[in-house]
């Protein structure tokens, strides 16, 4: 049996998203709010397993992890340049009142231009005929809107923000951090949490949203050298340099060349590209491209997006930013950011491997979904993402298979509670509500199973099945078992 991609699949994605409970727009019963999403008993799981794979990877790289709050004093994000600068140039039509970012509309027209300010923005559409996507009447109103979700004089100290990343907790803390590794360079500190945004047009489900999850690290390296660890990975990856054609390399080469511009930035791209494969993302589906110098952060002097292809479009899931506000806080707070060195006492360089949880999880789902040749959809996730490891179903429920599936699935669950119980239904019906969430393995308890403990293991995307003894899952689990490994499934009839 086969498996085909679906070629128009965010559709199909966010259906299923919400028919199943892995997502679905909050606050509907009181009309929705645009922006904000929930997540379902299955999205929990799955988010949890995203989070997991990243902070386990970043564990390998002994990063150290931190968890600081959301709400922010102004002091803080006025060091970072984030009250000055973090707006976005917005235009509205009078017409219509679609109101998106200006770059929205001008690049609809077929202009690249980007806009920093008000009067520049002004500036173009008094120049150029700019229509409105929605009605086609011209957009002339052009006004800014700052990105930041504020609290007036809610604090001690004055106003609050809600955090638009988690990096600044990080950089404050510098110091703390510092001296619990001991003094040490280079080092990587690691939060993940929420972030909010005041987004001028939410849309596209969990990629812009206004309340979103990431995952940041913050390695901080020598300023001039800026380096993290030989480079010793080995696989190709696609980047698309601001100074050259889209090329396939490796990491390694691409740093000697001068391409990506640090040992460091090298590093970061190609453990982000082994995170995200891990997580489900299709490596010819992944690209690292670097910013335009008009399209970098207020705080970055060189960024390389990981982007996903969905349906045709790429989209940023995952921003690795050579940038420098250590230098910002010691010069707003007076506290030295500073590390005695060999060389002498130095203010670190950070590069920023930083991922939207949510967008990585929208890419997964539309990297994984797929339908067979009957019709039936199946999401092909990698087992450790799954939202559940395997399902446990009795053939049917009489003549003692239900009680022996019971008591099987409570053993195993004991060991892995990643496990799901379903007795009602045909076993075909079964089989597809769980291909349809991913989960990787359905064992059934039969006839068989009742004279010599032996359980067909049915492998979701193969849809093939084997026979072991049931003691062989209690004892060792699903995943990583070797008697359950792929290429037992092969040759096999489903
Ligand atoms: N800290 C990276 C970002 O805000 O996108």
């Amino acid at each position: 049996m086969s498996s085909e991609k679906i070629e128009n699949t965010y559709e199909k994605v966010v259906e299923l998203a919400k028919r199943r409970g892995f997502f679905w727009p909050s606050f509907s019963i009181y009309g929705g709010e645009a922006g904000f999403y929930d997540y379902g008993p299955l999205g929990v799981l799955l988010k949890d397993n995203i989070i997991r794979i990243w902070k386990e990877a970043y564990l390998r790289e002994n990063a150290l992890m931190i968890d600081t709050p959301v709400v922010v004093p102004r002091a803080v994000f006025q060091a970072s340049g984030h009250v000055d600068k973090f707006l976005d140039i917005a235009a509205e039509c009078d017409k219509c009142h679609l109101r998106q970012k200006l770059e929205t509309f001008t690049k609809s027209a077929g202009f690249q231009e980007v806009f920093d300010t008000v009067d520049s923005g002004l500036a173009f559409v008094n120049e150029h005929v700019v229509k409105c996507t929605n009605c086609g009447a011209r957009i002339t109103r052009v006004f800014d809107v700052r990105q930041m979700f504020f609290l007036p004089d809610q604090g001690s100290s004055g106003d609050l923000f809600l955090r638009p990343e988690t990096a600044q907790g990080i950089f404050i803390n510098f110091k703390i951090l510092n001296n619990i590794f001991r003094g040490k360079l280079p080092m990587a500190v690691a939060q993940s949490g929420k972030g909010f945004r005041n987004e001028i047009a939410p849309r596209q489900s969990l990629i812009r949203m206004k309340e979103f999850n990431m995952c940041e690290v913050e390695v901080f390296v020598h300023p001039e050298k800026k380096y993290w660890a030989e480079i010793d990975y080995d696989e190709d990856i696609t980047i698309c340099p601001r100074s050259s054609p889209p090329l396939r390399v490796k990491a390694r080469e691409a740093v000697e060349s001068g391409l990506i511009s640090s040992n460091a930035m090298g590093y970061f791209i190609t453990l982000t590209q082994r995170i995200l494969l891990r997580m489900g993302i299709s490596k010819e589906r992944l690209r690292f491209r670097q910013h335009e110098k008009n399209e970098l952060a207020h705080y970055s002097f060189d960024s390389w997006d990981a982007e996903a292809e969905l349906d045709g479009n790429w989209v940023e899931i995952t921003g690795i930013a050579d940038r420098n506000d250590l230098r910002n806080h010691e010069k707003t707070s007076g506290e030295s950011m500073s590390v005695s060195t060999d060389e002498g006492d130095i203010v670190p360089s950070v590069i920023e491997p930083a991922s939207g949880v949510d967008r990585i999880i929208l890419s997964v789902l539309m990297h994984s979904i797929m339908t067979r040749d009957n019709g039936y959809t199946v999401l092909s996730l990698p087992a450790e993402v799954a939202p559940y490891h395997a399902a446990v179903f009795p053939l049917m429920k009489k003549n003692g298979m239900d009680q022996l599936a019971r008591e099987i699935y409570r053993r195993l669950s004991m060991i892995d509670p990643y496990i799901f119980y379903d007795e009602s239904g045909s076993i075909g019906k079964r089989y597809a509500r769980q291909d349809e969430i991913g989960t990787p393995y359905c064992i059934t308890i039969d006839g068989t199973s009742l004279e010599d403990g032996t359980v067909t293991i049915r492998e979701r995307d193969s849809a093939r099945q084997i026979r072991i003894n049931a003691e062989e899952i209690i004892n060792h689990g699903l995943l990583g078992n070797p008697a359950i490994s792929r290429d037992k499934f092969s040759g096999q009839s489903s």
